[in-house]
Formats: structure tokens, sequence, C-alpha cells
């Protein structure tokens, strides 16, 4: 196939992208968005200090644009994310103890609930873990409300959305190591347990001297465990073969995992990315199609 989405889609795969609502008056952001993708996620407008910039006032405009646009291509949506302690409101960082666990659920009712059957896949926490594998000290929630906040709050999105997938997300736990030994450690917790977990994000934020060697076992090993795996916010800083190579790796290694779901790059253009001076996306400033995308469409469609 000649689009990311329909060769992903061979193999029952989506292949999505980050998207900034405040971009769609661009025509080729839009046409480059409609015709390579099958996936977006918001890169921005679904977090809580967006959604409830004060406490119990919502603020879905920007995150119903990237739904609707989404419904009419016939997109999915993947949504990020519920519970994080960065770009947390500040009202509620001012929150202790019960105020804040009730704030939180609140917090999820209101803003799974208003998307409730429209998201295929929640990020319902993101980024709770330190990279020596034990819980992030530095979130307001871990420190107000201690290990059970994460559970709490996947019991809460199920029932918030029962028809959405409810993921743990994360970065640097792509291999192997002391962080994803300490998520893999909670789901299999979580699994043996009963509180409703559906899939693992892996951001996959990467460059070109990344070490790959474990990334496809470390996938296994959590499919393994009875989730399913996707890849969430793909970027790789670089540029040339170097990028493709790595690109390409990260994109076999999806399809060789049968519950691998599918795959998000962090933005369009290299120029709107968080990292743009890395240039770590799939197309240029111009939309161009840069060596990455051609080794990705390729890795697509010979599987
Ligand atoms: O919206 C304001 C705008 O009003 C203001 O004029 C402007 C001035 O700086 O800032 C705008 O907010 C920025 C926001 O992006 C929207 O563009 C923030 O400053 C900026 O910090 C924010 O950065 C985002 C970052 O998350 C925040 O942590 C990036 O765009 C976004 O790509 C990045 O995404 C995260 C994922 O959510 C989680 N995983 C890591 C990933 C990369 O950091």
């Amino acid at each position: 196939a000649e689009t990311l989405g329909e060769s992903a889609a061979q193999s029952g795969r989506y292949f999505g992208t980050a998207i900034e609502p405040g971009y769609f008056g661009e025509q080729p952001y839009v046409n480059t968005l409609n015709q390579e993708f099958n996936s977006v996620v918001a890169e921005n407008n679904m977090k809580w200090e967006t959604t409830e910039p004060a406490q119990g006032q919502f603020d879905f405009s920007g995150g119903d644009q990237v739904v609707a646009h989404a419904e009419s291509q016939g997109m999915q949506v993947r949504g990020h994310t519920l519970v994080w302690h960065s770009q947390l409101a500040q009202w509620a960082q001012q929150l202790s103890g019960d105020a804040l666990n009730q704030a939180m659920i609140d917090h999820i009712n209101g803003v799974a609930g208003h998307y409730q059957g429209q998201i295929a896949s929640w990020d319902v926490v993101n980024e709770a873990f330190d990279e020596d594998g034990t819980r992030r000290d530095d979130s307001h929630f871990q420190q107000q409300l201690g290990d059970g906040y994460i559970e709490e709050a996947f019991r809460t999105a199920r029932e918030a959305d029962p028809n959405a997938q409810l993921c743990y997300n994360d970065y640097n736990t792509d291999g192997i190591n002391a962080k994803s030994n300490g998520v893999y450690d909670m789901v299999a917790d979580f699994k043996a347990r009963g509180v409703p977990i559906d899939c693992v994000g892996f951001q996959t934020h990467l460059s070109t001297s990344s070490d790959l060697s474990t990334y496809q076992e470390n996938l296994q090993r959590f499919a393994d465990l009875g989730v399913n795996v996707q890849i969430t916010e793909l970027d790789v800083g670089g540029s040339g073969t170097a990028q493709a190579d790595v690109y390409r790796a990260v994109t076999q290694a999806c399809l060789a995992v049968e519950r691998c779901e599918g795959i998000t790059v962090w933005g369009i253009p290299d120029t709107y990315s968080w990292r743009a001076e890395e240039t770590p996306l799939l197309f240029d400033g111009n939309y161009q199609k840069k060596e990455a995308y051609y080794a990705v469409l390729e890795a697509l469609n010979s599987a």
C-alpha cells in the first residue's frame, strides 16, 4: 500500500500521529494528516491543564476539534492523558489528600465521560515511574496519595468509559531496564488482582544512538502478561540512513509482536516537533517525505 495508514492496516494495525488543531488551517498539514494517518492523538489538548483549567470547569474545545476531525476521516483516537504530574492544572497542585483524590476521580469522570465511546485507548496514567523503577517521587499524586492512585485511576476510567482500552504510558521503558521492570511488575500485579488495564504505551522517544537490542523482547514480555502494547510517541533525533534504520527497527519490532496494535509518531513535520532542532519526524518542514518515511513504509509493506 501507498500510505502509512493503509500499509499498517494490512496487518490490522493503525499508524497514527499527534496533532494540534491550531494547525488545521494549514492545507499541507491537513493534507498530509488525512492522506497518511488513520489514528490521531491530541499532542496537548486533552491534558488536565487544558481540559479542566479551573476546578469543575471543563474546556473540551481543542479536544473536540481533534475528535471531530478524526471522525470525519474515519480515524481512531488515542486519549492522552487523564492523570499526569506534568501539565497539571495549578489548582490541582494545591490540593492534598482526600481533596486531590476526589479531584482526580472527578477529572477522569469529566473527561473520559465526555469522550465516552469515541476513544480507542486512553493513557489513563502517564509517566508515573522514575528511572530506577520506583514510583516517581516528584509527582504530586504520588506524594499526596501514594502508590494506590494509579489503581484508583484505572478503576475510575473503566466506569467512565467501559469501551475504551485503558493504557499505562511511559518513556525510557523501551528496552528491558530498571524502569520497564518496575512498570512490568505493576502490570503483572494489576492483572493478578483484576485491576482493569488493557494496554501499555511505550513512548519511544529515541535517537540514532538508542540501544534497541531488547526492544522487541520488551514489547513481547508485556504482551505475554495479557495486555496489548502500543508505540505511542515515536520520534528519533537524527537524519538520513541512521535515523531511517531506527525507525525501521521499531516498526519491525511492532510487526513481530502480535499484540502490538499500532504506532503513533509524535507529530507530522519536523518543524512542529517538541524536538524540532533534532529533526526527529518522518516529514521535513516542507512536508517532503524523508528517508525515515520510506523505511517505515517499506517495513509495513513487507510484514
Ligand atoms: O499553549 C501555550 C501557549 O498559549 C503559549 O503561548 C506558549 C508559550 O510557550 O506555550 C504554550 O504551551 C506549550 C504547549 O506545549 C502547547 O504548545 C507549553 O509551553 C509547552 O511546554 C508544551 O510542550 C508540550 C510538552 O508535552 C509539555 O510537557 C509539547 O508540545 C508536547 O509535545 C509534549 O508531549 C509530551 C507528552 O505529552 C508526554 N510524553 C513526553 C512528550 C514530550 O515532552
